[in-house]
């Protein structure tokens, strides 16, 4: 239940806020903060006033489902100006982590005690598409200064308790229980004769500050996650404390907040919190299902993708074993690990014990014999179907009981390798995006074999190493990539039809796209697709549309890693526009009748965006994920598709999805079967249904 409790330790009142899990600032806990401090203020037994969060946390801040159905009174600025107003003083317990709305009701408060443990003390508003709303802009530039206000709100990264007192976020930091600590220095207070010590009081002298520090300031947010809004609307709320008195500063900050919130960027940055936490939820995996214990992990081959999903491990402080073919090779590989980690240790990212304990838990070996013990084994070999089933036949030979075996394939049928197994239940995908070290993403294959507990203990494996894992069922590049191959795909046509390859990227980089599809081709190797469509023949289309691609590969160009791709690269790797490619596409483009009509930037995003979305409706209709929302979370933690557009799917059911089936057939008609719309839109255009309300529900 929302809501917050009052108790009496003597002479000091502790009103607790209390909405598990995590202290969420719903209308109950509110109303019961305003009560509290009333009935504290009027209680002449009391002194000095402590407010806590119970369990882990202070508070996580404004409850974020309250947005969609609007705020009810009372308003958390409202209540923490009250609070500020107490006329006992106030002092804040920070038991656990205090964000947004939480910490602007520490900074509320008086003064400000906290635990050792408490990591998190930030202003993360940013990072769902709005600004502190609570006063938050105006007390903290207020308490710590505004150089390190600006950072904290316009990251809307958090710091640890250390780190808040150095800055003077909080007075005290306490090792032991926290709340006697802010009792303890509360009634210290109380002895010295010190009261009240609002924040709102004090001024910013205008000259303090350096020169052009705002202007610096949002020269350097160009390309924010959160988007062109809000971290705008942030530096110009900490732009208004300066010089002026709390009061107008609050009201400026008031305006810059309602230009942010319900608006669509912010909905779509809140989507993606929500959508990230729903990926866990799988159906028929409850709380009965144990996952199996994973303390060692195997990773076989060292190449790209080998080496950097043992660091991801390593850095997790789990021990690691590699398994390579030949010396070379493995050395090789372990090399580029131990680099990785020592340049951690040299940028300060870890500290030296840190990097030798992790550099330590490395093992190697050139013998599938030392994964005895691993309790999951990860297949990172060339993308070969039939050396993937010789090593899983192998594996299976040599693997513990139990132990889970999965394959990080990109493309390959997880069940036919299961099938090489007399254990199929034990075996899964797992596949990491590259850098596996840095990518957040991680798709889970789940074969229709697969046990609900090696799921399980993936899931919950892929957790402790940070990852966000979405569940994908078997197909040819599963969600991600199979996506991908239908947006490439029309990209690929565009460019025969007139647009340069740099066109494409520009028109996408614009629209927020980390990287356009070109460049992004450069970066991963033309070859590696090219080596697919060697494997697996496409249609005689689409190996149209890829002919000049290919022949570019022919050429010897590969992307980065040979100095030119799609474009060409300098001393400094920037791309440049190739004058000899645009001239292929164009000839090839005339060749085929297509160089008719070169689209320009808008239609290049639309043309993009619907064809992923389709293809993600399809796979959504096929049961292969399993809700709209988790094709988005893959969007946007593994190819750069920017959280304030929501994602490919968030971005269809915005436009309205009759609009969008009527835009599809626009392009049906003027392309053909590649732009054959997806049934499911169709069936909810048609019925007026929602993405959201398709797929499983939970
Ligand atoms: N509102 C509503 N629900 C919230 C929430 C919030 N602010 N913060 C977390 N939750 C929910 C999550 O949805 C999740 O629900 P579920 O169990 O049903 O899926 C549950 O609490 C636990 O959260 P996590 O799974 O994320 O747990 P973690 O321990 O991994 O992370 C956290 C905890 C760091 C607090 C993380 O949830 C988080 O970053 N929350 C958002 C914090 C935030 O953005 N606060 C600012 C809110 S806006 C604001 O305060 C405006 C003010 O200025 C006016
Ligand atoms: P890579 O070519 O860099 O590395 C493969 C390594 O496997 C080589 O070092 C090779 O010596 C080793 N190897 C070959 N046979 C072996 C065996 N029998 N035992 C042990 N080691 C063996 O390839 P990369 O890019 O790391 O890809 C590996 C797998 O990951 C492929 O299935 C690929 O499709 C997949 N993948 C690749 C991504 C990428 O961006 N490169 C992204 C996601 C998945």
């Amino acid at each position: 239940m929302a809501t917050a409790t009052l108790t009496k330790s003597g002479d000091v009142a502790v009103i607790r806020l209390e909405h598990a899990p995590v202290n969420a600032l719903a209308q109950g806990v509110r109303q019961g903060l305003k009560d509290g401090i009333a009935a504290a203020n009027a209680d002449p037994t009391i002194k000095a006033i402590v407010v806590t969060g119970e369990g882990r946390a202070f508070s996580a801040g404004a409850d974020i489902t309250e947005f969609r159905s609007g705020p009810k009174p009372p308003g958390l600025g409202e209540v923490i100006d009250g609070m500020e107003a107490s006329g006992k003083p106030v002092v804040a317990a920070l038991n656990g982590l205090a964000l947004g709305g939480g910490l602007e009701v520490a900074l509320g408060c008086h003064y400000r005690v906290a635990t050792k443990a408490a990591s998190q003390l930030g202003l993360p508003e940013v990072k769902i598409g709005i600004l502190p709303g609570a006063g938050g802009t105006q007390r903290m530039p207020r308490l710590i200064g505004v150089e390190a206000a600006l950072d904290m709100i316009v990251s809307g990264n958090p710091i640890n308790a250390e780190k808040a007192a150095k800055v003077g976020l909080v007075d005290r930091v306490v090792e032991g229980d926290v709340v006697e600590g802010a009792i303890a220095f509360a009634r210290e207070l109380v002895a010295a004769g010190k009261g009240p010590r609002p924040i709102s009081a004090t001024r910013i002298d205008p000259a303090s500050l350096p020169k052009d520090l705002f202007d610096n300031k949002r020269a350097s947010i160009a390309r924010h996650p959160s988007g062109p809004m809000a971290a705008k609307n942030c530096i110009a709320a900490v732009e208004a404390a300066v010089g002026s008195d709390y009061k107008s500063g609050l009201a400026r900050e008031r305006d810059l907040f309602l230009e942010l919130a319900g608006k669509p960027y912010a909905r779509a940055l809140q989507y993606a919190f929500f959508a990230e936490r729903q990926v866990a939820n799988i159906p028929d995996i409850g709380k009965d299902v144990t996952p199996r214990e994973i303390k060692t992990v195997g990773i076989l081959g060292a190449g790209t993708m080998g080496t950097g999903i043992a660091l991801a491990f390593l850095n997790a402080g789990l021990p690691v074993t590699v398994v390579e073919t030949n010396q070379g090779a493995l050395d090789h590989g372990a090399k580029r690990i131990r680099d990785t980690i020592d340049s951690n240790v040299k940028r300060g990212r870890i500290t030296e014990d840190e990097g030798a304990r992790r550099i330590g838990n490395l093992a190697t070996g050139l013998d599938l014999k030392v994964l005895t013990n691993a309790d999951l084994i990860i297949e990172a070999v060339f993308e070969n179907m039939a050396l993937k089933k010789e090593i899983f036949a192998k594996l299976d030979a040599v693997a513990k009981p139990g132990a889970i075996l999965a394959s990080n394939t990109s493309t390959l049928d997880v069940d036919q390798i299961a099938a090489a197994t007399k254990r199929p239940q034990d075996v899964l995908g797992m596949h990491f995006f590259s850098p596996a070290n840095i990518m957040r993403l991680l798709e889970f294959v789940r074969g229709k074999a697969t046990a609900k507990d090696a799921l399980a203990s993936a899931m919950a494996i892929a957790r402790r190493i940070g990852k966000v894992g979405v569940v994908s069922g078997v197909c040819f590049g599963f969600i991600g990539n199979r996506m991908v191959e239908a947006y490439l795909e029309e990209v690929q046509a565009m460019m025969l039809e007139g647009a340069t390859p740099a066109d494409i990227d520009n028109a996408l980089e614009s629209w927020g796209l980390a990287m356009g599809p070109n460049a992004m081709m450069d970066m991963a190797g033309l070859d590696v697709g090219y080596r697919i469509r060697q494997e697996h023949k496409p249609s005689e289309e689409r190996a149209r549309f890829y002919r000049v691609t290919d022949a570019i590969v022919e050429m010897g160009r590969h992307g980065q890693k040979t100095g030119a791709g799609m474009y060409s690269y300098g001393a400094d790797r920037k791309r440049q526009s190739d004058p000899q490619i645009e001239a292929m596409f164009a000839k090839e483009g005339a060749a085929q009748g297509r160089a008719n009509r070169k689209p320009e930037a808008e239609e290049i995003v639309e043309r993009c965006l619907l064809r992923l979305a389709n293809e993600g409706a399809q796979i959504l209709d096929e049961g292969i994920a399993l809700r709209a929302s988790d094709i988005d979370t893959i969007y946007l933690n593994g190819y750069g598709f920017p959280g304030w557009r929501g994602g490919p799917m968030w971005q269809i059911e915005e436009m309205g999805l009759a609009k969008v089936v009527e835009k599809i057939k626009g392009y049906e008609a003027r392309h053909g079967a590649r732009w054959n719309v997806a049934p499911l839109l169709e069936r909810l255009a048609a019925s007026g249904g929602k993405l959201a309300d398709a797929g499983v529900k939970g």
